[in-house]
């Protein structure tokens, strides 16, 4: 199977959640216990990437270094790479050209959470697919603020529109694309849209165009945010925190994914739980270590 490698795109100056992030990155901030960013980390994670660049700004790449270092601590492999100017979300594959190299590609926004019953099927199965994109659907009730994909009966896309005014379905595309080789090219090729950004959803209409490109409808049962608003960032906290306090089970837990898919042994997991044994979450991945949580 041709190798997929995966980029978190976690740079921007999220205007929106000023005075939040007047000094700190927002993909940083916490979404109940635990940064954001390690919720699109896990989804990677999920679809068995182990080999993650994280894009952002001059003044945030730093405190991601800090955070999350080389990844060998959860079997993972992270670089990084500056993005100066949010020219678009885009340009991750033109910044990411030598990360990338003949491999194919999957990048998720680093303020989307996804969460669901059976999400790692649904990401693996897309990670299988060697030659062509795949893009996502996901039924909202105002699709304005999002990509917009309308699907024909057979669910093959027939129209891709960015942030439409007048939308043509309900099926938003999230911030979670995976993308064959070719999308180095096609990132050089498009041109900017009106706002002067390198459309993701350009990217997405020339796999259209070329009949590459595959839509996976996430069912009602599947749960995405993304969390760039004062409102959406509380509310995915609280389902977050409703779950695992009912649950007693982590979400989006890379320590967790890193163990369950065999990237570390239970010596490993012991010794990170150590550093966090003061909270729920350190004393749970103590638990996971000691096989006192059942695996299923
Ligand atoms: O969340 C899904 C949506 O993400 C998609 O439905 C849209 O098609 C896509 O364009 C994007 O829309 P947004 O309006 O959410 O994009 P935004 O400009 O807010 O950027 C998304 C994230 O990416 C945000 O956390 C900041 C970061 N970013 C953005 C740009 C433009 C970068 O790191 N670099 C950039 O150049």
């Amino acid at each position: 199977m041709k190798k997929r490698k995966g980029i978190i795109l976690a740079g921007g100056t999220a205007t929106r959640l000023f005075p939040l992030t007047l000094s700190i990155s927002k993909q940083i901030m916490p979404v109940y216990d635990k940064p954001m960013i390690y919720y699109p980390i896990s989804v990677l994670m999920e679809a068995n990437i182990r080999e993650i660049l994280i894009i952002s700004t001059p003044r945030d790449i730093v405190g991601f270094k800090e955070l999350l270092g080389d990844g060998s601590k959860w079997g993972m492999h992270f670089e990084y790479k500056i993005q100066e100017k949010p020219n678009g979300l885009a340009e991750a594959f033109i910044i990411g050209e030598d990360f990338i190299g003949e491999d194919n590609v999957a990048m998720i926004l680093g303020d989307n959470m996804f969460y669901g019953n059976n999400l790692s099927e649904i990401l693996k199965c897309a990670n299988e697919r060697e030659d062509e994109a795949t893009i996502f659907g996901y039924y909202v009730k105002d699709p304005t603020a999002y990509g917009v994909v309308e699907i024909d009966d057979s669910k093959k896309a027939i129209s891709i529109e960015e942030k439409p005014k007048n939308p043509k379905s309900n099926y938003a595309v999230p911030g979670l694309y995976f993308y064959t080789n070719d999308v180095i090219q096609i990132a050089k090729s498009i041109k900017p849209s009106q706002r002067g950004e390198l459309e993701i959803t350009s990217v997405n209409e020339e796999y259209m165009k070329r009949g590459k490109l595959k839509v996976e409808i996430l069912g009602r049962q599947m749960v995405w945010f993304d969390t760039g608003t004062y409102d959406s960032l509380i509310e995915t906290a609280s389902f977050v925190q409703t779950i695992e306090k009912r649950q007693g089970i982590q979400i989006c837990c890379p320590e967790e994914i890193a163990y369950r898919n065999g990237f570390i042994t239970d010596g490993e997991l012991l010794a990170l739980s150590d550093k966090l044994i003061k909270t729920d979450y350190g004393k749970y991945l103590k638990d996971l270590a000691e096989h006192k949580i059942e695996l299923f």
